[in-house]
């Protein structure tokens, strides 16, 4: 006999309209709950930090069984820090965090040996909010929101400058219009960072991390001072001023190749990946030149652990749907070449206050992605096992843009230890289906309605990878759906997503 979720749980067609603008996420209860990844990549002898994700009431005190002897827990702010071992290898751990209400533990995992980034890496990124309008004390606020927002305790945690911190040559503003480099050589940011060590260490305190951006050559994207040619010099520098990423973007490095062959497109990042392993610090290359010579196939070769699959998100024209998709749709096809260490990178999430990449002087604005299709937009990324930058205004978050930023449940999809991205089951003009096998033997999926009007999308359990009976749950609300044998069936709203984990029974 065929059980079908559909005829449960279904809601009708119509009522899906007004679920528009909802927020579907119960809050998270005052008892503790430990977030982020459970596997975490670090480099022996190397400079260790990580802030222990929980959300939950304050005060709460942590704890770390197996830590191993050169990490230290701060019990009051969850913060790890030290030196990781010397010896290769995987340090079982059991997180702890406790407060009035109860405690909760996690596992945790730290692998020491080359491979970083063994869960795709999380936290905000200036460019589509802020462009050339940056200083030290915008990444300072950025930091101090990240936190206050909520956004660390589920596990974002990098802090990342972008293109138009050095300087500008041919700049008559005073403070871009300095030499690009001292006299030996050394890049200086320009005069809206006084103190890069100051702020890095401003950033570190709050168990953040940071990052920073520059081009293989000689100018970045927005005509600022580029590394070419001092690229041992630069990264050197980054690492001394205690940068933690590195996003590489090819640019005017297209003048300085000298060919479009596979080993031109490999060169300039061949080159940087081979010098940012020799720094005594720990940096994620991000690799970003658009998807040319399918930089997924080689990428994780040259050192990069994620790598940007196609043009700019925020440049995306909107066709029937709104620019991400056709983004996802590319990046989706890629799914065979991601895992741990090596992302397949769609850009960031643009959602919230956001600028306009076509207008960049124009005021930020709140996005006019409906509520369907921002639950879309996140799903697809986590089922994608997408690196999960937010680009939007971090000062200026709302409610809403918080719910579909931070659901632990749709957060533990994208970070699931075993790393694989979601392999395309389905892509009609009306529908998109995606399926993640996770780490416990379960399925993520995501069911995408591309048409106008609601409709009702079902995955057999076959395409699904699966057999037998599974239970349903919605990722979203957090909800269980019940049981169903043969498929899963449920309504979407016009341009939405239904996203399930799907659990053998
Ligand atoms: C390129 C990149 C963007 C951003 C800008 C900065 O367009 O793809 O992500 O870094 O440069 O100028």
């Amino acid at each position: 006999m065929r059980t079908s979720v559909a005829v449960l749980f279904l809601l009708p067609l119509a009522a899906l309209a007004q679920d528009a603008g909802a927020i579907l996420t119960p809050k998270p209860g005052p008892e503790p709950r430990i977030n982020g990844p459970k596997v975490y990549g670090a480099r022996p002898g190397m400079p260790f930090l990580y802030r222990i994700p929980a959300t939950g009431m304050r005060p709460m005190r942590f704890a770390a069984r197996g830590l191993p002897a050169g990490l230290k827990l701060d019990a009051a702010t969850g913060i790890i820090n030290g030196t990781t071992p010397a010896k290769a290898g995987p340090y079982n751990l059991t997180l702890r965090a406790s407060n009035a209400r109860g405690k909760a533990e996690r596992r945790f995992r730290i692998v020491v040996g080359d491979t970083l980034a063994l869960t795709p890496p999380m936290g905000w990124n200036h460019w589509y909010t802020y462009y050339d309008r940056v200083d030290d004390k915008l990444f300072r606020a950025a930091a101090d929101a990240m936190i206050a927002s909520g956004m660390a305790d589920y596990g974002y945690q990098y802090v990342n400058i972008d293109d138009c911190w050095m300087m500008k040559p041919g700049s008559t503003d005073p403070t871009l219009s300095g030499t690009a480099r001292d006299a030996a050589g050394a890049i200086r940011a320009n005069g809206r960072f006084p103190d890069m060590n100051a702020l890095t260490a401003y950033i570190h305190a709050r168990g953040l991390k940071a990052g920073l951006y520059t081009s293989p050559g000689p100018l970045t994207c927005a005509r600022y001072e580029g590394s070419y040619q001092h690229e041992e010099a630069d990264a050197r520098q980054f690492a001394a001023w205690g940068f933690d990423f590195l996003k590489y973007d090819w640019c005017s490095y297209r003048k300085i190749a000298t060919g479009e062959d596979l080993a031109d497109r490999r060169k300039p990042y061949e080159l940087m990946g081979a010098i940012l392993r020799k720094q005594n610090r720990e940096i994620v290359f991000n690799l970003c030149q658009y998807g040319m010579s399918d930089v997924w196939k080689w990428g994780g070769e040259v050192g990069g652990h994620a790598w940007r699959t196609t043009g700019d998100l925020g440049l995306e024209k909107d066709t029937r749907l709104p620019g991400f998709y056709s983004i996802a749709f590319k990046n989706a096809e890629h799914y065979d070449y991601a895992g741990p260490g090596r992302w397949n990178d769609p850009d960031y999430i643009l959602i919230g206050v956001i600028g306009n990449a076509r207008k960049i002087g124009e005021a930020p604005r709140r996005t006019t992605l409906t509520a369907d299709e921002q639950y879309a937009y996140m799903s697809m990324w986590a089922l994608m096992a997408a690196p999960l930058f937010y680009s939007g205004d971090i000062t200026r978050l709302d409610d809403f843009t918080l719910n579909v930023l931070c659901n632990a449940e749709v957060i533990d999809v994208d970070q699931d230890p075993l790393g694989k991205q979601a392999r395309v089951a389905r892509k009609t003009a009306d529908e998109f289906v995606l399926i993640k096998p996770l780490e416990d033997g379960s399925v993520a999926a995501g069911l995408f309605n591309l048409a106008d009007e609601p409709r009702t999308i079902a995955v057999t359990l076959a395409e699904a990878g699966l057999k037998g009976r599974v239970a349903a749950r919605d990722l979203w609300r957090q909800k269980d759906l019940g049981v169903s044998q043969d498929r899963f069936t449920a309504a979407v709203a016009r341009h939405g997503v239904s996203m399930v984990r799907l659990l053998p029974r």
